[in-house]
C-alpha cells in the first residue's frame, strides 16, 4: 500500500512519527507539572491525622492509615518533592503539617521501616531547610531504629512476630526491603559524629549481601536468623509468588539499598552488588518489553500476571543514581532503561487521568498478593519513587 502514497504523504508520516517520539520524551516532564494537581485533590481529602495508603475505585473510597503505618513518610515525602520540582508552596505547607504529627513516631521501636517513616519525610525536609527541629526528629529516630540490630546475627530485625507459625523464640526475620532504612543511619553518623549508626548500616548490608542472594544475583525476601548464633537458618518469601522466586520490589529495594550504600561509603564492593542486580533485571526472560516488572518476575500466569507499577518506580530511581557511578557505556544502558520506565509509567496506561485514582499518580500498584490487599491499587511508595525518579532524570538532562 505505502507505493500508492504521495510523496507528501509519506513525508507527513514522517513528521508525524518524530512528533510522537518528542512527544514521548517530554511525558515525564509534563507528569510532574500534572502531578501538582493531583496532589492537591489528594491533600484535600486527607484528614489531619491520617496519612493515604491507597484508593478502591470501585467503591470511589480513599484508604489511609495512622502514622505508625510503614507508608507514613511517602505522603509529606512526595508533598516536599513536589514543592521542590514545581514550587508548589501550598503542597509544602500541607507537608509541615503532617511532620507534626508524624514526629510521634520518632520514638517507635517497634518498627524496622523507621527509616522510610522519617528519613523519607523529615530526612527531605532537613535537605531543604536544615532546623534543629528535624535534626532532634532523625536522630532520635536512628536511635530507635538501632534498638532492633542484633549483634550477634550482625542485622536488624525486620518485623518482631514472624511470617510463619512455629517460629522459635530465637529466630527472627531480616527482609531484603530493610536496607532501605540504612541511609537514615549514615545521615546520623554524619550529622553527630558518631560512627556507631554507619557501622550497624554496614554490618547489616554485608550480613545481607551474604546471606540474601543466590548466585545470580536475585534474592530471597525472607532470611531468618537465629539471634544468638547469628546463623541463617530458612529463606523464604512473604510477599513473593515462592520461596524461590524473584519478588519484584524486593529485586528493586535491593538494586536501591546497594547503590545507597556506594554513594556512602564508596566501597566498590556495593557498586558491584548494584550492578550485578541490574544485571539480573534488566536481563530477565520475564522483564517485559516497557520495563515494568510483573509483580513477581516467576508470577503464574505471565505474561498475563499484574505488573507492579511501583517497583518499576523504584527501579528507574534507583538506576538513575546508579548510572552515575558507572562508566559511559553502563551508564547509557541505566538511563535507557530509566527512560523506558519513565516513559510507561507517564503514559495514560499507568499515569492516572486528574480527578481518577483518587489523586494518587500511578495506577497498577501490587502490595501485598499473598494477603490478597493492594491489589492492581496507587500506592503511596509508588507515587514517592515516581517523583523521585522523575525529578533526578530531569537532573540529569
Ligand atoms: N515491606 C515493604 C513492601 O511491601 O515493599
Amino acid at each position: 500500500m505505502i507505493k500508492h502514497l504521495s510523496k507528501t504523504a509519506l513525508l507527513l508520516i514522517a513528521l508525524a512519527g518524530c512528533k510522537s517520539r518528542d512527544e514521548v520524551s517530554k511525558q515525564p516532564e509534563d507528569a510532574l507539572k500534572a502531578a501538582v494537581k493531583h496532589y492537591e485533590y489528594l491533600a484535600a481529602q486527607v484528614e489531619p491525622g491520617k496519612y493515604p495508603k491507597t484508593y478502591h475505585a470501585n467503591k470511589k473510597q480513599l484508604e489511609t492509615s495512622g502514622s505508625d503505618w510503614w507508608c507514613s513518610g511517602f505522603f509529606p515525602g512526595t508533598l516536599l518533592y513536589l514543592d521542590e520540582a514545581q514550587n508548589a508552596p501550598h503542597l509544602k505547607e500541607k507537608a509541615l503539617a503532617v511532620l507534626e504529627d508524624l514526629k510521634r513516631e520518632q520514638y517507635n521501636k517497634t518498627t524496622h521501616d523507621l527509616g522510610f517513616m522519617m528519613y523519607c519525610s523529615f530526612g527531605n525536609a532537613e535537605r531543604l531547610n536544615p532546623k534543629k527541629e528535624y535534626e532532634d526528629v532523625l536522630m532520635q529516630s536512628a536511635k530507635s531504629l538501632i534498638t532492633r540490630y542484633k549483634p550477634a546475627a550482625k542485622c536488624i530485625q525486620s518485623w518482631d512476630s514472624a511470617p510463619w507459625n512455629n517460629a522459635g523464640p530465637d529466630e527472627m526475620p531480616v527482609i531484603i526491603d530493610n536496607m532501605m532504612n540504612l541511609e537514615l543511619l549514615f545521615w546520623a553518623s554524619k550529622f553527630s559524629g558518631d560512627s556507631t549508626y554507619k557501622s550497624i548500616a554496614i554490618n547489616h548490608a554485608n550480613t545481607t549481601m551474604l546471606n540474601h542472594f543466590r548466585p545470580d544475583y536475585s534474592t530471597y525476601h525472607v532470611v531468618i536468623y537465629n539471634k544468638n548464633t547469628g546463623k541463617a537458618t530458612k529463606r523464604i518469601t512473604a510477599q513473593g509468588t515462592a520461596d524461590n522466586s524473584s519478588w519484584a520490589r524486593g529485586q528493586a529495594w535491593g538494586l536501591y539499598g546497594y547503590t545507597v550504600m556506594y554513594r556512602e561509603t564508596k566501597d566498590d564492593k556495593y557498586l558491584q552488588q548494584a550492578n550485578h542486580i541490574a544485571n539480573y533485571i534488566l536481563t530477565l526472560p520475564t522483564m517485559p518489553k516497557n520495563l515494568i516488572p510483573y509483580w513477581d518476575y516467576q508470577a503464574p500466569g505471565i505474561p498475563n500476571a499484574l505488573h507492579d507499577s511501583s517497583a518499576g518506580a523504584i527501579t528507574a530511581s534507583a538506576l538513575i543514581e546508579l548510572s552515575g557511578y558507572v562508566d559511559k557505556e553502563l551508564s547509557a544502558k541505566y538511563v535507557n532503561a530509566a527512560k523506558t520506565i519513565l516513559t510507561a509509567l507517564s503514559s495514560p496506561e499507568y499515569f492516572a487521568e486528574q480527578g481518577t485514582n483518587g489523586g494518587f499518580l500511578l495506577k497498577h500498584g501490587v502490595g501485598n498478593m499473598p494477603n490478597k490487599t493492594e491489589i492492581d491499587v496507587p500506592l503511596s511508595y509508588g507515587d514517592y519513587y515516581f517523583v523521585e525518579a522523575l525529578m533526578r532524570y530531569q537532573k540529569l538532562k
